[in-house]
């Protein structure tokens, strides 16, 4: 039997350039897309799947004979705080919901993203390793961390083959992220580009790991094709792209915008971002599965205004619409 893929939370920042990805990869009749509402830019087979309810993910996967899932649907670290228990219920409840129908189901490997927000006081906060102490402090960050040992948990008690890596903030031109603490890294490109001025929310030395969107979907594909053997870690792997504040990016942003403006006022996501490590060392990736990051922040910053100039030439100013 061929692979066939589920993507759950298609639509999100991550998802929606993942789905591209696999659906060249593996045709577009091999992949199949979800969210909770339809979405207009999906190209290929998409259906709508509310994750809280299991018998709805157990139809699409017996329908179309799934192989394999992509779990990519969580309320993030800054948004997650607002209504906390219900946070905890969502990130949880379609995990395991995910989990149960994959076990039932004889599901062959499984996606579960991680994040730097499994860190907190106790770790490290240069070079973090994988097996650093996990102590977070938001809801997302508790959730992914109980998420990962619940992947293990599968993963030992009934050889169900999930896989996971923490993202660091994934910065891309294709998305937009929503209710994240690294959001601003994608904002501040959208707002040098049409020429206004940027309300930073973090400290301007608030450095954080940040990654590609093309590393972090490279990561993803080459985790989830390694061979099953080479998975030695099964809570999570950490991947480094690179590590930057956002006086760093405004600095490399002005070389192309010299009267690029931006305020700081940081809120309570500087909080959470005084919390996570400023860089992490990714050894077991690298062992593993041969993980290697590409892109600089030089190049990121040139990528992404390139990249958005050409999209606020296209379309309105709207960025919302643009993305879509
Ligand atoms: N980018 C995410 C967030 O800020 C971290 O996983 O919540």
């Amino acid at each position: 039997m061929g692979t066939k893929i589920l993507v759950i939370g298609a639509n999100g920042q991550l998802g929606s350039v993942l789905t591209k990805e696999l659906q060249k990869k593996y045709t577009m009749e091999n992949v199949i897309a979800s969210d909770i509402k339809k979405s207009d830019d999906c190209k290929g087979i998409f259906e709508v799947i509310d994750a809280t309810d299991i018998n709805r993910i157990q139809e699409v996967v017996e329908r179309y004979g799934i192989t394999q899932i992509y779990h990519l649907a969580a309320i993030l670290s800054a948004k997650g705080e607002e209504t906390p228990l219900t946070t905890w219920d969502i990130n949880m409840k379609t995990l395991f919901n995910v989990l149960e129908v994959s076990r039932k189901n004889r599901i062959d490997r499984v996606f579960f993203p991680s994040s730097i927000a499994v860190f907190g006081e106790g770790a490290p906060l240069e070079n973090t390793p994988d097996d650093a102490y996990l102590n977070p402090a938001t809801v997302y960050g508790i959730s992914k961390a109980a998420g990962e040992n619940w992947a293990q948990y599968y993963f030992l008690r009934y050889g169900l083959d999930v896989r996971s890596i923490r993202y660091p903030g994934v910065i891309g031109y294709q998305s937009l992220p929503g209710g994240g603490t690294t959001d601003y890294a994608v904002d501040i490109y959208h707002k040098a580009v049409m020429g206004e001025e940027f309300d930073c929310f973090l400290k301007e030395d608030a450095t954080l790991p940040m990654i590609f969107m093309d590393d972090a979907i490279r990561a993803t594909i080459e985790l989830m094709e390694a061979p099953k053997e080479s998975i030695t870690v099964r809570t999570s792997y950490n991947i480094a792209g690179i590590s930057f504040s956002p006086q760093e990016v405004v600095n490399e942003i002005r070389k192309l915008y010299p009267d690029f403006e931006v305020k700081y006022n940081p809120d309570f996501r500087q909080e959470i971002a005084a919390r996570w490590p400023k860089s992490i060392e990714d050894a077991s990736a690298k062992k593993d599965w041969g993980w290697k990051p590409e892109f600089n922040l030089k190049e990121i910053t040139e990528i992404m205004i390139q990249k958005l100039q050409e999209k606020y030439k296209k379309g309105s100013k709207n960025k919302e619409i643009l993305l879509l």
